[in-house]
Order: C-alpha cells, then structure tokens, then sequence
C-alpha cells in the first residue's frame, strides 16, 4: 500500500510517493536510465542494509553509482562541502543528464538539492528522505540551502526534485527525539491548516507516540497534503508560503539560542508555544483552540519549562528572514485553519509573551 501526492506545476511537477520498503527497483525505475551516473549521497548514519538495497537496485536498472558521505550534523551544509561535491562530480565526469539522489535527513537534502541546482546549471535530483522531519517538511517542496556562519539557509535555491520516495521504514531506527521533532512540524501543518486533523493527533497521540505504521502513514500522507497544497499555489514564498512558518519565528531564535541543545522540530513546537499565546492576545485567537493547541503541546511532551529570557532572544527574532525593514512579521493564528501575517513595529511588545 502507498499513497501517491503530486507536487507543483508545469515542468517541474513532480510525485512524492508514501509508504512502507520503497527503495525498489521498480520505484526507481521511474528515475534512472542505463548507463546514468548516480550520485549517493547519505551520512554514516543512515542504516547500511538500505543503502546496499538502493545500490543493488539502482545498479540493476544500469546505473553507475558514486557513493558519497557526508558527516552527519548541520555543520555539513557548508561552502567547503558544496564545492568538494561539485568538484567530486566534475572529476568523475558527471554530465547534465546524471542525477544525485539524496538518502538522508535535511542536511544531506538540502545540501544535495542546493549542488544539484547549481551543478551545469542545474541536473536532476531525487529524494529519500530518512528522518521524520525531512520526510513530512524538507523534501517536499524544494527548498534547497547552506549555511552561512550567520545564519542557517541563508544560501540556496527554490529547485524542485525529481520524485520524493518517503520510505517509512527509515523510521523504524529513529532516535526517540528526532522523531518527536519530525512530529512537531506534523503538528504545525495540523495547525495552519485543519482543526479535525489538530483533533486527530490529540486522540492517537499514544498511538502515534508508539510509532503505530497505521497511524504514522495517515499523519504523514495528511501532513504533506497539506504542505503540497501550500507549495503548489506559492512556490517560491510570495505569499502564503509564509503560514508554513507558524511557531518559527520564535523557533528559529530558540535553536540560534541553545545550538545544539535544541533540535529544530523541538525549537518549532516551543515556537509555536510562544506563537500561539501571541494570537491569543493580537488576533482574539479562540480560546477553544488555544487549549487545543496547549494540550497537543503537552500530549506530545513539548512542555518543559525553557530557561530563556526575551532579551536573550531578541537579537535572534530580529534577524528572522520574513522580516521587512523594521518590522518583526510573525504567523499568527486567528483560528486553527486560519493564519495570518502580523507585522510587529515594536520588538519590545513580544516582552510580555516571555515572562
Ligand atoms: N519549511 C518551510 C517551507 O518549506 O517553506
């Protein structure tokens, strides 16, 4: 069983497939031709045993396969990684009509993404995301990024990918956290868009929590469904796009705050803590689904006390990238399903959302 959610428009339309031992030769078949050259990319922790079936099927339909590794941790979505990739490809011949395929979390996608928008002017690319986070947010949608000293993602190219296979078999060998991080942006896609799905969560979060497969594939069809009909219409962040960043504003200083203390998912439900008790006050959020929000929060365990003060923050909200000017744009809800952009002219306003 696997669901099928076509993503974009025109050209570069293109499919993220969901389910459970995708990494087939028949789904890669779709990808690869006799004689292309694959680049691997991945970092040693992803699981050995999926990396030799990829290989073995990927080399059945012909293909040359390069492997390549990165280590794994934000650190490697830097410069120095993107150019030694470019030129790794350069010296083994790679030519426009190769391809990289990425098998990892958001780091390994999005640095895979950003070489391929870049490589010749651009060669094809597809998306195994591993992680929870990557699966349901970073491979869908192609944003594509690395870091820069001052700040993550501020390089990189809105670049669509090939196909996404989002095998849920990755998820079996996660990390107790990393996987609650991934389901914080599950949550944030519930949030923006649709309160049944909010109250979906809040029922089987026991289910959820125990990684039931049933249960996991619905959420993570629903979620992308959601983040598909939102990239579709605003593909390059013109205009709504901006709702998928509920909870980040905040979320983003708190990662900047705690490094790596925090993980980014982590960072985003506090965020969205902190976000939500903002609508409350600046858009009359209702408080039915303040509490809604409050008790999915907690149910998922997003709920310890933060030792963080505003004035620790502040530097880190004020360089956010939806920022114009002087002006702090924060997402905020005015119901669950409804957002809206609230342009803060005042940063020291938000002091009392921290006390
Ligand atoms: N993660 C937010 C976006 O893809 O726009």
């Amino acid at each position: 069983m696997f669901s099928k959610i076509t993503i974009g428009k025109g050209q570069s339309k293109y499919d993220v497939i969901i389910g459970e031992g995708l990494c087939t030769k028949a789904n890669f078949q779709k990808f690869v031709t006799k004689d292309q050259k694959i680049l691997l990319l991945s970092d040693r922790n992803i699981p050995r045993k999926k990396i030799a079936t990829i290989k073995k099927n990927l080399k059945s339909l012909g293909a040359k396969v390069y492997d390549y590794e990165i280590p794994p941790g934000e650190k490697s979505k830097s410069f120095n990684n993107f150019e030694k990739i470019h030129n790794f490809l350069s010296t083994n011949a790679f030519l426009r009509s190769d391809a990289i395929l990425a098998c990892g979390g958001g780091v390994v996608g999005d640095l895979a993404g950003f070489v391929a928008s870049t490589y010749m002017r651009g060669i094809n690319y597809i998306q195994i995301p591993t992680s929870l986070l990557a699966q349901v947010d970073s491979s869908v949608g192609g944003k594509t990024a690395i870091n820069l000293k001052s700040g993550k993602n501020l390089v990189g190219a809105f670049y669509n990918p090939k196909g996404v296979l989002i095998d849920t078999e990755f998820l079996e060998s996660l990390g107790a956290r990393e996987f609650k991080s991934g389901l914080a942006e599950i949550i944030k896609h519930a949030l923006i868009d649709n309160r049944n799905f909010a109250k979906y969560l809040l029922k089987y979060s026991k289910e959820i929590l125990n990684r039931d497969s049933g249960h996991l594939n619905k959420i993570i069809t629903r979620s992308i469904k959601i983040k598909a009909k939102i990239v579709t219409k605003d593909e390059k962040e013109q205009g709504i796009r901006a709702f998928l960043n509920f909870g980040h504003t905040v979320g983003h200083a708190l990662e900047h705050y705690f490094g790596s203390k925090l993980m980014h998912g982590e960072a985003v439900a506090y965020g969205m803590a902190y976000e939500a008790k903002m609508s409350l006050e600046m858009l009359k959020l209702k408080k039915d689904d303040f509490q809604l929000i409050q008790e999915l929060l907690e149910k998922f365990e997003f709920n310890k006390q933060l030792k963080v003060s505003f004035n620790e923050l502040k530097p880190f909200i004020k360089i956010d990238k939806k920022n114009t000017s002087n002006l702090v744009n924060l997402v905020q809800l005015k119901a669950i399903g409804e957002c809206k952009i609230v342009a803060i002219k005042n940063i020291n306003s938000l002091k009392k959302f921290f006390n």
